[in-house]
């Protein structure tokens, strides 16, 4: 049976900036999130995730650090991190950063010394050009906020390689000073006690950037290295890495050294992502079935981390342009609510036209397919998105503890607020918020922590198989399964709003005594299996057996 923890974690996202601000100054901060620990560790989260914590001149949410080795200032002091680690680890709850290394922020030292001059000892630290690169126009991921992967620097008199923003220059992996350094920050941040990392954009970390070739190499042997080195720091450490990449190229990424992964441990599902928005507009677990069915198999070790929202825009672009469009026209007509040509830029809730059934469904099938659950802050109480806010600014709003001002995420005065709290109308603070919900048994919130918990309890889900069982179904109705050394589990999804019944029949000689562990209401027992009914949107966790 495997010990390894993040198989079995819940992993919980948030910005400190948006979370708890403890000092009134307007933006959440370290000691904010530390008074809330005790909320999270009710809900049942194991590991936290948190956006950038660098300091950063902010222009990409954090996404554009000025220094590796702080937290910026407005979250505190590393004083009060290492203080968050242990308050953390007190309650059961690791904690991860992302770790941003594909570029720095142009106002980064390095950055400033590498522009410079020639001489400077930086100056190879980031990918320049004398002339024009042809390709320069090529490979931009923020289409219509960014119009080049190249651009002009005067104060250097080269071009240099941007792949995300302007204002964030890619460092050079070719560089092995450039390695050191990253391994190096790694060994600093596991040394406070991080126990891993979500490694922004690696495809793009390992890009051999050459001048004129919009398909430079990669550099998988870096992600190896970097492996080698995080694991002889700390033993159990993660590394969680987006690499929204083609499927085939998917098992690279985690690497395959004689059937151990040794590269990455935990890939973010995109495909799985696109595909369950796609079934849940679909009202058709179809696509899903075929992303189950059709996803590498994995090394021992690697796994999954499986979400419907996150801090992004949710990306369609590996879909078909048919599929996308019903995804567009189900969930983001508008096109306020679309973002790059390829997303929808709104949170769950007012996705599903905040229908609490559907959204249990949705919520149920993410936590019960395979992988590590990844929820985004927020989701668990239904909040809403804010379409008046620039691009990804819409789905990061504060978040809506209670009916005080500003929803209780701060006490300074509301102009100081970076992004506005949520307020009036059916996702304002002063109907969406978590001590509403926490006093309610019957809440969105109190179901999260009933799932949550039961998940917990439900250990071949993360830690074992997850397979579609191909059982005649009514149309809109998914079954799937789980299966470890603890036990077996069957799940029922019904996509479509019509209730149906469902012939498990198959699966009754493997059945010790079904039961149902989680369901959207009381159905009778499921007995012998022959035929279960399921409502509209509803959905059946049930345990067919346990071997310990
Ligand atoms: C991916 C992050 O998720 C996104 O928020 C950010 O803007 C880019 N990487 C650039 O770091």
């Amino acid at each position: 049976m495997s010990d390894r923890w993040y198989e079995k974690a819940v992993v919980y996202c948030l910005d400190i900036d948006s979370f708890a601000d403890s000092d009134g100054d307007g933006c959440g901060d370290i000691r904010g999130l530390i008074g809330r620990l005790d909320y999270l560790a009710r809900l049942g989260v194991t590991c936290l995730w948190l956006n950038p914590i660098h300091p950063s001149p902010g222009l990409d949410d954090g996404y554009d650090a000025s220094d590796f080795y702080n937290v910026d200032p407005r979250f505190g002091n590393l004083g009060d991190f290492a203080e968050l680690l242990h308050q953390a680890g007190n309650r059961g709850i690791k904690v991860i950063i992302d770790l941003v290394v594909n570029h720095t922020s142009d106002q980064h030292p390095w950055f400033q010394s590498a522009r410079s001059s020639p001489d400077s000892p930086y100056r190879d630290w980031y990918v320049w050009s004398e002339t024009a690169p042809a390709d320069r126009n090529q490979g931009m991921v923020f289409p219509g906020e960014q119009d080049e992967t190249w651009s002009y620097d005067r104060t250097a008199k080269l071009w240099f390689y941007h792949r995300f923003y302007k204002f964030q220059p890619d460092l050079n992996i070719k560089n092995p000073e450039v390695r050191e350094e990253i391994k190096k920050i790694c060994s600093f941040w596991l040394q406070l006690g991080v126990a891993g990392f979500r490694m922004d954009a690696v495809p793009f970390i390992i890009e051999e950037t050459e001048p004129g070739n919009p398909n430079s190499p990669k550099d998988m042997e870096f992600l190896s290295e970097l492996r080698q080195h995080v694991q002889w720091r700390k033993g159990d450490a993660v590394l969680l890495a987006e690499a929204n990449v083609e499927p085939d190229q998917l098992t690279k990424f985690f690497g395959d050294d004689g059937g151990s992964g040794n590269r990455i441990h935990m890939l973010f599902d995109f495909m799985l992502n696109a595909k369950l928005v796609l079934g849940l507009a679909r009202e058709d677990p179809e696509q899903i079935i075929d992303a189950l069915r059709d996803t590498p198999k994995l090394p021992a070790g690697g796994q999954w981390a499986t979400f419907i929202r996150n801090h992004d825009e949710i990306d369609l672009s590996r879909l078909t342009a048919e599929q996308r469009k019903d995804v567009f026209d189900k969930f983001g007509p508008d096109e306020n609510m679309q973002l790059y040509g390829r997303g929808i830029r709104r949170r769950l809730a007012p996705m599903l036209g905040n229908d609490r059934r559907w959204l249990e469904l949705a919520y149920s099938l993410q936590f019960s397919l395979r992988g590590t659950p990844v929820l985004r802050y927020g989701e668990e109480i239904g909040m809403g998105d804010d379409l008046s806010l620039n691009g990804r600014d819409a789905i990061r709003t504060p978040m809506q503890w209670s009916l005080l001002p500003n929803g209780g995420f701060s006490n300074a005065d509301p102009s100081k607020i970076g992004r506005p709290v949520i307020s009036g109308g059916e996702y304002g603070f002063e109907k969406v918020n978590v001590t509403q919900q926490r006093h309610d048994t019957k809440s969105l919130l109190s179901w999260f922590e009933r799932m949550i918990r039961t998940l917990r309890e439900t250990p071949e889900v993360g830690g074992g198989t997850c397979t579609h069982v191909d059982v005649p179904v009514p149309r809109g109705v998914l079954v799937h399964r789980a299966d470890d050394a603890n036990g077996s589990m069957v799940f029922v999804h019904n996509l479509g709003n019509k209730a149906g019944v469902v012939d498990l029949s198959s699966l009754a000689g493997e059945a010790e005594f079904p039961n149902d562990v989680l369901a959207d209401q009381e159905y009778p027992e499921p007995g012998k299996l022959d035929a279960i009914q399921v409502e509209g949107h509803g959905y059946r966790w049930i345990r067919l057996r346990r071997t310990v």
